[in-house]
């Protein structure tokens, strides 16, 4: 694949033209230190990580042990004190802006906690936004089958303070996903929701990434949601540890 990829990609085609067989995502070393005053806080000490195609990772640990930190770091939207964040064999933070956010808007999607939609915005448009940053604008037909699939296809033109919570979040996973994504980064998703609402946010997250062969880290407080992932680790004391 590689040698095909060197005859085809320029330029823009050649964020398409990557081995699939390398891990979506790679962490080495990585380690990243707030400074609080006088005092040193070291959240990550050197975590390795690897996360492979179409696999569904959750990490757990208590509030502050850095699970927003590392997902940030992973995004490329903070950088480490040291070690190596690669995405697609990429390294992340050795892209200089604004590379990493074009990079980052191409093969991420991100859900966060408060579903950070905008406001004047309806559902649709919200879906449709991400296209027109990354270059690709989606087809009206791409989000309506994506809006089915997930459950909002009847909720496209209202704005987010009609939607409910579970419905908002249905609408951030439908932006996280529209642009075709190869590693999907939740941060607690369901932390803001009932727990039926909860529930069936995560039934579409778990079924549409299956669907897709999209790679999922998924931080959650929730042992249901965990269930739901291949594969669990634990960040505590800044290390990562399999449970
Ligand atoms: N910009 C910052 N400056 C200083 N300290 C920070 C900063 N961001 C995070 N921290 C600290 O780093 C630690 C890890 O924060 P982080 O948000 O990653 O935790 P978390 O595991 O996501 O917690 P929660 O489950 O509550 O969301 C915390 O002690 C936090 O106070
Ligand atoms: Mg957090």
């Amino acid at each position: 694949m590689a040698d095909d990829c060197d005859d085809v990609c320029h330029d823009d085609n050649r964020d398409d033209c990557r081995d699939e067989r390398q891990p979506v995502l790679r962490a080495r070393g990585v380690t990243r230190t707030y400074h609080d005053g006088n005092q040193d806080i070291r959240v990550l000490d050197s975590v390795d990580l690897e996360v492979s195609a179409g696999e569904k990772l959750a990490i757990t640990g208590e509030s502050g042990s850095g699970k927003s930190t590392f997902l940030h770091l992973a995004a490329g939207m903070d950088l480490p004190d040291a070690g190596t964040m690669e995405l697609l064999g990429e390294h992340v933070n050795r892209l200089a802006e604004p590379e990493r956010t074009r990079f980052r808007a191409r093969h991420i999607g991100l859900v966060f906690q408060d579903y950070n939609l905008i406001e004047s915005l309806s559902a649709g448009e919200n879906i449709e936004l991400v296209g027109w940053l990354t270059g690709r604008p989606a087809s009206v037909d791409d989000i309506r089958r994506l809006a089915a699939e997930l459950g909002i296809d009847e909720l496209l033109g209202r704005r987010p303070d009609q939607l409910s919570g579970g419905q908002q979040q249905r609408v951030a996973i439908a932006r996280a996903l529209i642009h075709q994504p190869s590693l999907v980064l939740a941060d607690e998703p369901t932390g803001s929701l009932d727990q039926a609402s909860a529930e069936q946010v995560m039934q579409v997250l778990s079924q549409s990434v299956d669907a897709r062969g999209c790679a999922l880290v998924l931080v959650t407080h929730s042992e249901t949601a965990a269930a739901r992932c291949d594969r669990r680790v634990r960040l505590r004391a800044g290390k990562l540890e399999a449970t």
